[in-house]
């Protein structure tokens, strides 16, 4: 049983997710794929990160598309339909264009009402933003229904001639429907954070105010995610710990009562040293980046989905879900599944 004091967060009622749906595009791109475009080996990734292949999506294929596919799934898990929702909110940093942003294009394909839409960009942790966004409309009775959703088409952003970047990403969108239930807690608690000092560890330079669109700045390569791999791993592995930690201290728990967590599915590496640094056993660490690779906002949506229908996660479950990203940006939630 939850501690009382877990509650502090709900301000009336509480906020449960009814529904999560995932969708990846077709088209895989395996490891062997890579050894032929760049100067890599499916020794070499395999030992750094884990994967083995990621979903790239085809070229009319765009993150609205993937965004809409996974909400439809999972507001047929819910039992509601596209008129019930109240707001759509989009985690993504390749939204569909600049402007209009991702979420009214999402309520169009969907043929929800004209409703309020709006994105967050947190990168990575952008799901676990939208969820803490998202419940606070329904702990405010401003919403009945909220569907969020992270959602990415990473491969617009991939620079294919880097062997640094381009063997880590991949595309894909995971949705959740937010909804009070009077029968669960729902989401206890959401713990995020930032760090600007350190914006400059991943980023992409181009195409906004500071950097506007030229022939130049496509010449130079700078509408292409970068990173420094090392810095932006040691900062994960210490922001998401920390993170997780609090959030298991607000809501009074033990890592050994939570059943299930599904960490930022970045790098194998970082997942174990996460798994290890909060005492968890391998059994409770949901991993699916062999498949997927990282798909940044997507990604703890789309393990979401998949801890819940692959049966490891029931009803009454407790669930601890931590993310990183750039910006930098962290956040971690614990859920009574
Ligand atoms: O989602 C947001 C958060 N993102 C992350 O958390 C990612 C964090 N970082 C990482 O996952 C890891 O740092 C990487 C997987 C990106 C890199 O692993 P690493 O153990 O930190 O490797 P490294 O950067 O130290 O590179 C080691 C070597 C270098 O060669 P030299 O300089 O030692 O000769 C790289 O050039 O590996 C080389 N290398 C590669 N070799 C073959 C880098 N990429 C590749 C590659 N194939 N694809």
């Amino acid at each position: 049983m939850i501690n009382p004091r877990a509650q502090h967060n709900f301000l009336g009622r509480s906020c449960s997710i009814s529904g999560v749906g995932s969708y990846v595009p077709e088209r895989i791109l395996t490891n062997a794929d890579l050894e032929k475009m760049v100067d890599t080996s499916d020794e070499w990734i395999t030992t750094r990160t884990g994967i083995k292949e990621r979903r790239i999506a085809a070229a009319n294929e765009f993150t609205s598309d993937l965004a809409a596919k996974a909400a439809e799934r999972a507001l047929k898990m819910a039992g509601v339909t596209a008129d019930q929702i109240d707001l759509i909110i989009v985690a993504s940093i390749t939204p569909d264009m600049p402007f209009p942003n991702t979420a009214c294009l999402v309520q169009q394909k969907i043929g929800a009402r004209r409703i309020p839409a709006f994105d967050i960009e947190a990168a990575c942790s952008g799901f676990i933003y939208a969820l803490e966004v998202g419940q606070n409309f329904i702990m405010s009775r401003a919403c009945e229904t909220v569907l969020v959703i992270g959602a990415e088409k990473l491969s617009s952003i991939t620079n294919w001639t880097d062997r640094n970047t381009c063997v880590l990403f991949g595309d894909g969108a995971g949705a959740a429907v937010l909804q009070h239930r009077p029968d669960a807690h729902g989401l206890l608690t959401t713990v995020l954070g930032a760090d600007g000092a350190k914006a400059g560890l991943l980023s992409m330079p181009g195409g906004g105010s500071a950097c506007p669109a030229s022939a130049a700045t496509v010449a130079d390569g700078l509408h292409f995610l970068r990173m420094d791999g090392k810095e932006t791993f040691k900062n994960a592995v210490q922001a998401m710990c920390s993170a997780a930690n609090e959030a298991l201290q607000r809501c009074e728990l033990q890592i050994d009562q939570i059943k299930c967590i599904i960490p930022h599915q970045a790098n194998r590496r970082i997942v174990d040293a996460v798994g290890d640094r909060l005492g968890a056993t391998p059994e409770q660490l949901f991993v699916n980046l062999h498949k997927y690779g990282n798909t940044s906002a997507a990604s703890v949506a789309i393990a979401l989905d998949e801890a819940v229908h692959s049966g490891k996660i029931a009803r009454g479950d407790l669930i601890l879900i931590v993310a990183f990203g750039a910006g930098l940006t962290w956040g971690a939630a614990v859920i009574e599944w």
